[in-house]
Formats: structure tokens, sequence, C-alpha cells
């Protein structure tokens, strides 16, 4: 069985609460409920982390080379300011997803530029929590 890995930056483990226009009512546990059965599905093995500190994060992209087939992380605001993240991604050899809730091209033009997305196969965003399981399709095609 192929094992999976899902990385969420900052602020996600407030979902369902914060920003509820832009980001929704579903809760990070929902979401992670939602892909494990996606996971079964499909037949993987999923792990699902969050993270609010940028280092811990560098290392759960790191553990991904050695414990993980695949990887999609939403580095949320770290999406936007990280060449940390982005050298950390850059270092891993395995299918990489970068996904979103909202469409970051459609936000503030802040948002609209992501310096992690360079360093993965694909983005995924827009789509809610869908853009999780979406990610989870795609990241199995490419496995
Ligand atoms: C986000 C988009 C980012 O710009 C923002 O900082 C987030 C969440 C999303 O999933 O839409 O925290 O990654």
């Amino acid at each position: 069985m192929k094992k999976i890995v899902i990385i969420n930056g900052p602020n996600l483990n407030l979902l369902g609460d914060r920003e509820t226009d832009v980001y929704g009512n579903t809760t990070l546990d929902e979401i992670e409920k939602i892909c494990n059965e996606k996971s079964k599905n499909l037949n993987l093995n999923l792990s699902f982390y969050q993270s609010n500190s940028e280092s811990e994060i560098i290392n759960l992209i790191h553990k991904a080379q050695k414990e993980f087939d695949g990887l999609i992380i939403n580095p949320a605001a770290y999406t936007h300011t990280s060449i940390a993240l982005l050298d950390a991604l850059k270092a891993i050899k395995k299918p990489k997803i970068e996904i979103h809730l909202s469409n970051i091209y459609n936000r503030e033009d802040f948002r609209k530029e992501s310096l992690t997305s360079s360093g993965v196969n694909g983005i995924i965003c827009g789509f809610g929590p869908l853009s999780y399981t979406l990610a989870i399709d795609a990241l199995n095609g490419l496995l």
C-alpha cells in the first residue's frame, strides 16, 4: 500500500471558525475524515498533519522523502513568504501537489504569488475541501 502525507500550514487548525466567508464551515477534522475515506477507497495509507510552525513543516517535508511515496501540502500563508519551504519541497524527489481551499488568484494581490508552487508538480486551488480530495486523486495518478 502506498503511503501519502497531507501537510497543513498555519491557522488551518482554525477552519470552520476562521473567515468562514472565504474558507467555509468545514473544520480541519472533517477534512481529515473526508481525506481518510478518499484514501481508503484508493487503497492509499494517509497521514495528516497540521502545524503553525515553519520549522516543523520543513521537518515534515523532509520526512516525506524517507517515509512517504507522495506529498500534498497546503502551506497556507507560508505559500507567499517562505523560500525555506520552497527549498525543502525542491529537495524531495517524490510527487508533490500544492493545494488551497480558496482561489489565491482572485484574492488580494499578495496572495497571487506562490513561492512554493515552483517546488511541486502541480497546484489545485479554489474548490474548498474538494481541493483536498481532487489532490488525492491527482497524486494517486502520479504514483
Ligand atoms: C490558503 C490561502 C492562503 O493565502 C492563506 O494564507 C491561508 C489559506 C487556502 O487554503 O486558501 O491560510 O492556503
